[in-house]
């Protein structure tokens, strides 16, 4: 796996940045896996800016997919990860809504949601699979919504939220109580289908999980560590993040 250590969260997303243009470049129809949180916000910045200055950067063709949506907001809410993605990058991009997808949070009834899940993955298939995907990782080791637990394999499905997962999110909500117990993601399985998988954390907070998904066993109760079974897995971290790393073979 290629580890890039970086200053702070800035050269993070520029770097992250460095990666998705130059995948974008080398595509007609570049495909990338998106992900929310505040660790991407700096890289979506960069791109942004990168955009608007008119040096190349091209989201005219690109097509995307997006981890995972909470169950029951709708993309108006603010706190939905289409008005997330929407409002952080494809408001300020020259990307064509209409190839930026997310999963649908608002279908109702088991089967019914099990379906749209699967029309995801095919969705995905139909245009390559994704050519670049960005994570972020949770503090428990989770991706997308995979939280300790999840299969290794696993397909985009609908998934319970771990108590650690809604606290550490209910920073973006008014209460604990209005923070969903059930998001779609896609799944372990999905994400190490794509070509290159990108890995961006920063912060403390979030060293334990990159040390245990880097250089502990591949295991279930660190979603993270399924990386190590890809080909073409970089993480790209800032000082904090690579706090408790313990090899010295890493970018710097
Ligand atoms: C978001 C996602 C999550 C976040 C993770 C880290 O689409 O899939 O796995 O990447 O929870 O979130 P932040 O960046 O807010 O610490």
């Amino acid at each position: 796996m290629r580890v890039i250590i970086v200053k702070n969260a800035e050269e993070v997303g520029k770097r992250a940045a460095d990666l998705i243009e130059q995948e974008m470049k080398q595509h007609r129809n570049p495909v990338l896996g998106l992900a929310t949180g505040s660790t991407p916000i700096p890289t979506y910045k960069e791109l942004i800016r990168r955009c608007k200055k008119g040096k190349g950067m091209d989201f005219s063709t690109a097509i995307t997919f997006n981890l995972d949506e909470y169950v029951g907001l709708p993309g108006t809410h603010d706190q939905s990860y289409r008005y997330f993605m929407n409002h952080q990058l494809f408001n300020h991009v020259n990307v064509n809504k209409k190839n930026t997808h997310v999963p649908n949070g608002m279908v109702r009834g088991m089967k019914a949601i099990q379906q749209s899940c699967d029309e995801y993955e095919t969705m995905i298939d139909d245009v390559g699979g994704v050519d670049m995907q960005l994570l972020g990782i949770g503090g428990n080791g989770h991706i997308g919504f995979n939280e300790p637990g999840s299969s290794l394999g696993s397909m985009t499905r609908i998934k319970t939220l771990s108590l650690r997962t809604r606290k550490d999110n209910a920073r973006f909500f008014k209460s604990m109580r209005e923070v969903p117990r059930l998001a779609i993601t896609m799944g372990i399985g999905t994400i190490l289908k794509a070509r290159k998988v990108v890995l961006l954390a920063t912060g403390e907070s979030k060293a334990q999980a990159v040390a245990d998904s880097l250089e502990g066993p591949v295991s279930a109760m660190c979603p993270a560590s399924a990386l190590q079974l890809h080909r073409f897995a970089t993480y790209v971290i800032d000082k904090g993040a690579a706090s408790k790393l313990t090899l010295d073979t890493y970018e710097h």
